[in-house]
C-alpha cells in the first residue's frame, strides 16, 4: 500500500473521532499527539491574522474543517482527499467550501491568497505534489503557510529506534525544507519549532511527556531558542510569501 493510500484509510478511519480529538476543548491537552496539533492550529491562526487580511483562503488536507473556520477570510474552501473528513467538515461547517479531491488534480478557477498546509506533507509520496498544487492555485504575492516533521529531532531519533517501520521519508531538514520553497519562489517569513518531546507516547506516559513539553519549550524564550527548536522539536512550521 502506498504511503498516500495509507493516509486516505487512516484518516477515513479517523474522521468520526478527529472532531472530538483535536478541537474539544479539553485544557490541559491529554498527549503530546494533541498537544502537537493544537500547537500548530494557535501557530498558524496567529500568523493569518498578523500577516492577513485575506480575500480567499484555501486549506489542503482541511481534515473536519474547524482549523479553517478559525481564520478569517472572505472565502473559504478545504480540500480533502477523504471522504469521511470532507462529509464531517460540510456537516460543521456548511457556510465554507468543501470538496473531496486529491491535491494533486485540485484547481480552482479563482487563486487564493492564503494556503495552508498543516500535518500533511508527512502524508504524501511526493512533497513536489504539495508545491505543484501550491503553483497552481497561489496568488502572486499570496502566502503559504505549512508544516512538516523535522528531520533533526531527538525525540523522533529515539522514536524510530525503538520503533523502526514508524520511520517515513517524509521528514525534512529545516534548511532543506526551506531550500526547495526557495526554488520555487517561495521567501521565508517566519519559522518556528513546536512540541518539544517523543511523538505517539501511549496513554499511560502521555501527562509525564507532556512535562517534558513544557519543561523544554519554557527554554524557548532563551538564548537556546533556535538550538531547541532545531534539534529537539518534532515539528517545523513556516510562513513563505510566493514571489513572482
Ligand atoms: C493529520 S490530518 C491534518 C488535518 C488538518 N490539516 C489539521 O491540521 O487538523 C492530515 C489530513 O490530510 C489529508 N490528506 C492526506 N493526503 C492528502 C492528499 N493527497 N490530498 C488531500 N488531502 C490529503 C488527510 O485525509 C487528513 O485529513
Amino acid at each position: 500500500m502506498s504511503r498516500a493510500q495509507r493516509s486516505i484509510w487512516k484518516h477515513d478511519a479517523d474522521s468520526e473521532i478527529w472532531q472530538d480529538r483535536y478541537y474539544v476543548n479539553v485544557e490541559p491537552s491529554r498527549s503530546v499527539d494533541e498537544h502537537d496539533i493544537r500547537t500548530r492550529h494557535a501557530i498558524a491562526r496567529e500568523l493569518a491574522a498578523q500577516l492577513g487580511p485575506w480575500k480567499a483562503c484555501l486549506e489542503i488536507g482541511c481534515g473536519t474543517g474547524a482549523n479553517l473556520a478559525s481564520i478569517q477570510a472572505e472565502r473559504r474552501v478545504g480540500v480533502d482527499v477523504s471522504q469521511g473528513m470532507v462529509e464531517q467538515a460540510r456537516a460543521l461547517h456548511s457556510e465554507f467550501e468543501f470538496q473531496r479531491v486529491d491535491l494533486g488534480e485540485f484547481l480552482d478557477p479563482n487563486r487564493f491568497d492564503l494556503i495552508l498546509c498543516l500535518g500533511v506533507v508527512q502524508y504524501l509520496d511526493s512533497l513536489e505534489l504539495l508545491l505543484a498544487c501550491v503553483r497552481r492555485n497561489l496568488a502572486p504575492d499570496g502566502v503559504l503557510i505549512v508544516s512538516w516533521p523535522n528531520e533533526r529531532s531527538w525525540f523522533r531519533w529515539v522514536h524510530y529506534l525503538l520503533f523502526p517501520r514508524s520511520r517515513g521519508n517524509a521528514d525534512f531538514r529545516s534548511e532543506e525544507f526551506v531550500g526547495m520553497m526557495s526554488e520555487q519562489g517561495l521567501e521565508l517569513l517566519t519559522f518556528e519549532g513546536h512540541s518539544c518531546a517523543f511523538p505517539w507516547v501511549p496513554d499511560p506516559m502521555a501527562r509525564l511527556n507532556l512535562w517534558l513539553e513544557r519543561g523544554l519549550s519554557a527554554f524557548r524564550s532563551t538564548p537556546l531558542k533556535s538550538w531547541i527548536e532545531e534539534h529537539l522539536a518534532f515539528s517545523h512550521i513556516a510562513a513563505f510569501r510566493w514571489r513572482v
